[in-house]
């Protein structure tokens, strides 16, 4: 090992690392080289010859592996607030959907939004998850649901990760809902998504592809196709699954070695069981849950008995989920869905990160990304506690200490 680069020192560490809880160090140190993590151990047992460039006392702050956000539709135009309303007076969302509002709403105002619209409002939101401690957020297209249009929003959601301090993972997700030229002809529309993968990848736009297998989405012999097309080009799926109805897609999309089956709340045993072979992750979004008044909860004592790794993400999107916090997103975990505070970290860490199959991070260990953040906390558990308050006070992310977090 190298004896220099930035020393981190006297934090209370939640390394997230297997075996004890929270991966805990009472009084550890983190040695950052480059984008890396080159050392972290507690403050006695530092090597004895470093000569860091930099030094940080931390004071007994906590210290967190950065937060990851996995599941996220970023890039849109407008907004749904008067279908908010709508739904208050008794719409539900399906109908809503189902009468060309929902959904296809927001396809519209994301075809009339310019690409520097599209990527001043994305970036607003990014800004506001990254005040929070996310340093990986994943972005899906799906509101663009034409060649150009679905293009124009992976590339603008490329963009964010070349111009703010974060690590951003596109997701190609054409598959989200029929667009209107296509009414009554859903192969036809799978064909043509299918299609347009080949030159989003080659022009470096897409990093997974994703579906929405529902009554108001797509069959799953339609999401089979897309998924085959994905794997024809050697890339990973997921999907929306189970979500509104159990159409059996979260054991279709283990079946093709999903990364995530996401949402979840009608899966049944056979999708647990087929999730637990391929060692798919399950991925709650409480706050769409929440936003949407479901009652029927995700079967997540099932997915602890079958070992399945759990996270947790904001799906962030203006139909279903319009919030901006993944720290409301661990309370909610806790609250509505009655997972641990320490389930609800790892969820946005070391299972998120393998939710997007980026095995560098999401813990504090060496060789790992230099992601963390620092928080005024005394303990973890506070971070699923408190709602409505941002204790992140700084960020590092890839080596280099944002500029305010
Ligand atoms: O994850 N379920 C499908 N897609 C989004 C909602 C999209 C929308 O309503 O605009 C979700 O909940
Ligand atoms: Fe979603």
């Amino acid at each position: 090992m190298k004896r220099t680069g930035a020393l981190w020192r006297h934090a209370r560490l939640a390394t997230m690392q297997p075996g004890t809880p929270w991966g805990w160090l009472d009084d550890g140190a983190l040695l950052v080289q480059g984008d890396r993590l080159a050392w972290v151990g507690p403050d006695a047992k530092l090597p004895r010859d470093l000569r860091p460039d930099a030094e940080h006392d931390l004071q007994g702050a906590l210290v967190t592996p950065g937060l990851i956000d996995a599941h996220t539709h970023l890039v849109y135009g407008g907004e749904r607030a008067a279908e908010f309303e709508l739904r208050l007076q008794g719409a539900g969302y399906e109908a809503i959907a189902r009468a060309g509002g929902g959904i296809l709403s927001t396809v519209a105002a994301t075809r009339a939004a310019t690409d520097q619209q599209l990527f001043d409002s994305a970036a607003a939101r990014a800004r506001a998850f990254m005040a929070e401690g996310v340093t990986t957020l994943e972005v899906k297209s799906g509101y663009g649901l034409s060649q150009v249009h679905e293009s124009r929003c992976l590339a603008v959601a490329r963009r964010l990760g070349r111009e703010l301090p974060l690590t951003v993972r596109c997701t190609s997700l054409a598959a989200h809902a029929l667009p209107a030229e296509y009414a009554g002809r859903p192969d036809d529309y799978i064909d043509a998504a299918c299609s347009w993968l080949a030159g989003q990848q080659a022009a470096g736009l897409v990093d997974a592809v994703d579906a929405f297998c529902d009554t108001i989405g797509f069959t799953p012999a339609q999401t089979d196709r897309i998924f085959r097309a994905a794997q024809a080009l050697g890339l990973p799926v997921k999907l929306h699954a189970e979500q509104l109805s159990d159409q059996g897609g979260a054991a279709l999309a283990a079946r093709h070695g999903a990364l995530s089956c996401d949402h979840l709340e009608h899966l049944s045993a056979v999708g647990i069981a087929a999730m637990r072979v391929s060692g798919t992750v399950a991925m709650l979004l409480p706050g769409a849950y929440y936003f949407l008044r479901e009652t029927r909860l995700p079967p997540l004592q099932a997915l602890r008995e079958a070992g399945v790794p759990i996270a947790i993400a904001s799906d962030h999107n203006p139909g279903s989920c319009p919030a901006l916090s993944l720290l409301l997103m661990l309370n909610m975990a806790c609250t509505l869905f009655r997972m641990t505070p320490e389930e609800a970290l790892r969820g946005v860490t070391v299972n998120a990160a393998r939710a997007l199959g980026l095995p560098d991070r999401g813990r504090l260990a060496p060789r790992l990304r230099a992601d963390f953040a620092v928080w005024d906390a005394e303990h973890p558990r506070e971070l699923a506690y408190r709602f409505g308050h941002n204790p992140c006070r700084r960020v590092v992310c890839g080596g280099v200490l944002r500029a305010s977090a």
